[in-house]
C-alpha cells in the first residue's frame, strides 16, 4: 500500500465545518446574549449536512455513500476485527464509520431543523427538549466517532485525522479518487454561507 488521494476537498471542508459549528453550537448553547452566534454556528453545520447529502450521490467515490454504507453483517464482521486488535483496513470509510456518519448528518440535519423552528418561535417547550436530547444525541455519537478514529488510527498505525486534512489515506494505487474537486468545494462554502445566513436573517 502507498499513500494516495482518498478524500476531495468538499469531504474534507465540509467535514472541518461541521466539527467547528458543532463546537461552537455547544459553547453558546445557553447564552442569551450569543444566540445569533449560536444559530450561525447550527445552521452551518445543517447547511454542510444537506450538501453532503447530495455529495454523497455525485461526489466521488470515497464520499458516496454506496461505498461506505454496508450491511449489518459488514459491520458485525468488522466490529469483530476490531475486537481482536485487527480490524480490516479501508481506503475510504470501514463499515462501522459508515453508520456512524449517517447517523451524525441525520442528528445535524434533525437538531438544526429543530434549533430553526425554535429560532423562530414555533413549537413550544417540547420542541426546545427535543433539541436538546438531539444535540445530546449527536454529542454521543461524536464520542463514538472519535473512538473509532483514535482506534483504527492506532491499530492501523495511519493518521486519520491528518488524512482528513491532507487527503491523502493508504491505499492501492487503483483505489485513489482522480480528482480532489476543488470547484465543488467552492460551492460548499457559498451554499453554507449563504443558506447559514439565510436561515437565521
Ligand atoms: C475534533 C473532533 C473530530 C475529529 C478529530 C474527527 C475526525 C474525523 C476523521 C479522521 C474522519 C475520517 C474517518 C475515516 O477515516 O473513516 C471523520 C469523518 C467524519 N466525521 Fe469527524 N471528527 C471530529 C468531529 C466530528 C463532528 C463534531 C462531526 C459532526 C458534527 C463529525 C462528522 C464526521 C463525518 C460526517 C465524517 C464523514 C466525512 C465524510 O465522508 O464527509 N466529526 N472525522
Amino acid at each position: 500500500m502507498q499513500k494516495i488521494l482518498a478524500w476531495d476537498w468538499p469531504v474534507r471542508i465540509g467535514h472541518w465545518l461541521m466539527v467547528g459549528g458543532f463546537i461552537l453550537a455547544w459553547l453558546t448553547s445557553e447564552s442569551e446574549s450569543l444566540r445569533l452566534v449560536h444559530a450561525l454556528a447550527g445552521a452551518t453545520v445543517m447547511a454542510v449536512a444537506v450538501f453532503r447529502l447530495v455529495w454523497g450521490v455525485i461526489g466521488t467515490r470515497t464520499a458516496r455513500f454506496s461505498d461506505f454504507v454496508r450491511r449489518p453483517a459488514a459491520v458485525h464482521t468488522y466490529l469483530l476485527g476490531l475486537l481482536r486488535l485487527q480490524p480490516a483496513h479501508f481506503t475510504g470509510h470501514n463499515p462501522a464509520g459508515g453508520w456512524a456518519i449517517l447517523l451524525l448528518l441525520g442528528c445535524a440535519l434533525l437538531a438544526g431543523a429543530s434549533g430553526w423552528a425554535i429560532y423562530n418561535d414555533l413549537g413550544g417547550h417540547w420542541l426546545e427538549e427535543l433539541h436538546e436530547g438531539l444535540a445530546s444525541a449527536m454529542l454521543l455519537v461524536v464520542i463514538v466517532h472519535l473512538a473509532g478514529v483514535f482506534s483504527g488510527s492506532v491499530l492501523h498505525g495511519e493518521n486519520l485525522v491528518r488524512a482528513m486534512l491532507n487527503g491523502f489515506k493508504l491505499g492501492h494505487r487503483e483505489e485513489a479518487i482522480p480528482s480532489a474537486r476543488p470547484l465543488a468545494a467552492v460551492a460548499l462554502l457559498l451554499w453554507t454561507g449563504a443558506t447559514a445566513w439565510w436561515l437565521v436573517r
